[in-house]
C-alpha cells in the first residue's frame, strides 16, 4: 500500500503528463475503431490516413478510439490541431481523408461540409 504522499506525487505526475499530451505541439488524428466503426469501413480510413501521412512526410500523431456513440455517422475521424478545437468528421470515405489532411492538417482550415462536431479541449 502506498503512502498518501506517494499517491499525491503520482497524481501530480499523471496530471502533468496529461497536460503535456493535451498541449501537444503535433497535430493529432483520432480514428473511431469501435465495432460499428470497423463495420462501416474504419480500417480503410486508417489505411488512407497512414498512406497520406507517409506520402507527405507529415509529423502527426495517429491514435484510435473505441465507441463514441455516433454509430450512424461512422466511419469517424477527429482532428486536433495544437491550440485549436477538436473537430469530428463523419460518414467518411478514403477520398475524404485526403481532403481533410490537405485542408485541415496542412492548411489549417476545417472542412465544414464533412465536420459533424467540435469540442473545445482547452486548447484556445
Ligand atoms: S460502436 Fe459505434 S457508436 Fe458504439
Amino acid at each position: 500500500m502506498k503512502s498518501l504522499e506517494e499517491l499525491r506525487e503520482l497524481r501530480s505526475k499523471v496530471q502533468k503528463d496529461l497536460e503535456m499530451r493535451s498541449n501537444s505541439e503535433r497535430p493529432k488524428i483520432i480514428i473511431g475503431m469501435g465495432t460499428c466503426g470497423i463495420a462501416a469501413g474504419a480500417r480503410k480510413i486508417l489505411k488512407a490516413v497512414m498512406k497520406e501521412i507517409d506520402k507527405r512526410g507529415l509529423d502527426v500523431i495517429v491514435t484510435q478510439t473505441g465507441c463514441i456513440g455516433m454509430c450512424e455517422k461512422e466511419p469517424l475521424l477527429d482532428v486536433k490541431m495544437p491550440g485549436k478545437d477538436r473537430v469530428t468528421y463523419g460518414n467518411l470515405t478514403p477520398a475524404d481523408v485526403k481532403m481533410i489532411i490537405v485542408e485541415h492538417v496542412i492548411n489549417g482550415n476545417v472542412v465544414e461540409d464533412l465536420a459533424i462536431a467540435r469540442f473545445d479541449e482547452g486548447g484556445n
